[in-house]
């Protein structure tokens, strides 16, 4: 296989209030005229977000604005083969530009969308929610899910340019911040302690929290480990701290009818999977203390019962990051650090799961 050594370039991310204008100098100076570009939007992205972009909506005619539903069932094949059609129907070319304003439900799908009409036109990513700013924008990764499993089709496909304004925070709910922060937290574990310490001394609810620097921050160590793997061979696995059980625990509460937020769900799978590296002696007690009490600071824990015991295995071992029969995992063998494919036993799992359940 032939890659191109670093398809991602952190150069093109830019940050601060500036960084809307900045967009009318990446327009301007890539010759692209108003019937090129097209703007993906959710509801709530429309109604919050777009109005901050006065040029761009004054000059691309209307129809090339394309909203969907929020949430995320709207990241669907359905919903991508509705904006193929739409981008046909309104001619737009290979030379035409996606801009997908939104969280990342829109980034994900908008990059799938650009990343694969007509084999590929230009995209640019601007990310409205905390989630969407610090991980789903950043790195490449493109996705819609498929028969209610996520991620199923997806491609590398790497933006134009990511513009991060942390202004748009302000009218995201609550929950979807606490979600995004989930991951700000991952960041801080699997990378640097100090910058733990950091987030500790936050308070969400002050409206003076310094995001600016949070989201900055984050997303340069996702950029560094992305940088050293972008197509995810290796170290990029690293990100995946907290999403083994994660996922599983996000699955099985939409099973249940008592659906989770992911960022709850990761958080979750962060306590697990610590105690997971507690249990084969890669990090002490006193730091699997220091991480339980760092993730429940901010984020509230997840009920479950014996009884979702089994089912959370089964999914656990479908992870698509398992290889054959191992179930591997990214552990902590301290804070700031994490090791990646590590395996665990069946029973090593339940025993994480009976201690999440006991907190
Ligand atoms: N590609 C990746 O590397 C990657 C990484 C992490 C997550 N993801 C994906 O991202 C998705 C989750 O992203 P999300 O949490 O942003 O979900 P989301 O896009 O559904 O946004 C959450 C909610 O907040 C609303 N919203 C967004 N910005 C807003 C704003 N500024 N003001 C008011 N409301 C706003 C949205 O309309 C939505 O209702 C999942 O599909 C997940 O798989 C992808």
């Amino acid at each position: 296989m032939i890659f191109t050594p670093t398809p991602f370039d952190p150069e093109q991310i830019v940050f601060g209030p500036s960084a809307l204008k900045h967009l009318r100098d990446f327009l301007k100076g890539r010759n692209y005229a108003p019937e090129d570009i097209f703007i993906l939007t959710d509801e709530n992205t429309a109604n919050f977000c777009l109005p901050e972009l006065p040029d761009l909506v004054h000059d691309v005619p209307g129809e090339q604005l394309i909203k969907i539903s929020a949430g995320e069932k709207s990241k669907s094949l359905k919903n991508a083969e509705k904006i193929y059609r739409l981008l046909m129907e309104r001619e737009a070319t290979r030379q035409s530009l996606l801009v997908n304003l939104g969280g990342g439900v829109i980034t994900d799908l908008g990059g799938f969308v650009a990343s694969t009409f007509k084999r590929g036109i230009s995209f640019v990513h601007i990310p409205t929610s905390l989630m969407g700013q610090v991980d789903a924008a950043i790195g490449g990764k493109t996705a819609v899910n498929l028969d209610g499993i996520k991620n199923q089709l997806g491609t590398f496909s790497f933006p134009e340019q990511v513009l991060i304004y942390t202004g748009f925070l302000k009218t995201l709910p609550e929950e979807e911040l606490l979600s995004g922060f989930a991951e700000v937290i991952k960041h801080a574990l699997i990378a640097n302690r100090g910058y733990l310490e950091y987030l500790l001394e936050q308070d969400l609810h002050n409206p003076g929290t310094d995001w600016e620097t949070i989201v900055k921050r984050s997303v340069e160590i996702k950029s560094d480990i992305v940088l050293q793997d972008p197509y995810d061979f290796g170290v990029r696995r690293k990100l995946n701290f907290g999403h083994t059980f994660g996922h599983a625990f996000e699955t099985c509460m939409q099973r249940k009818g008592r659906a989770v937020s992911h960022g709850q769900a990761v958080a979750a799978g962060m306590i697990c999977e610590s105690h997971l590296a507690y249990l084969k002696t890669m990090i002490s007690f006193t730091d699997l203390g220091f991480i339980l009490s760092s993730i429940q600071k901010f984020i509230q824990k997840i009920i479950i019962e014996a009884d979702d015991f089994d089912v959370i295995f089964d999914l656990i071992r479908s992870d698509k990051k398992n290889e054959r029969e191992r179930i591997n995992f990214s552990l902590p063998d301290r804070i700031g650090n994490v090791q990646i494919n590590k395996g665990a036993a069946h029973v090593e799992i339940l025993e994480c799961l009976n201690f999440y359940k006991m907190l």
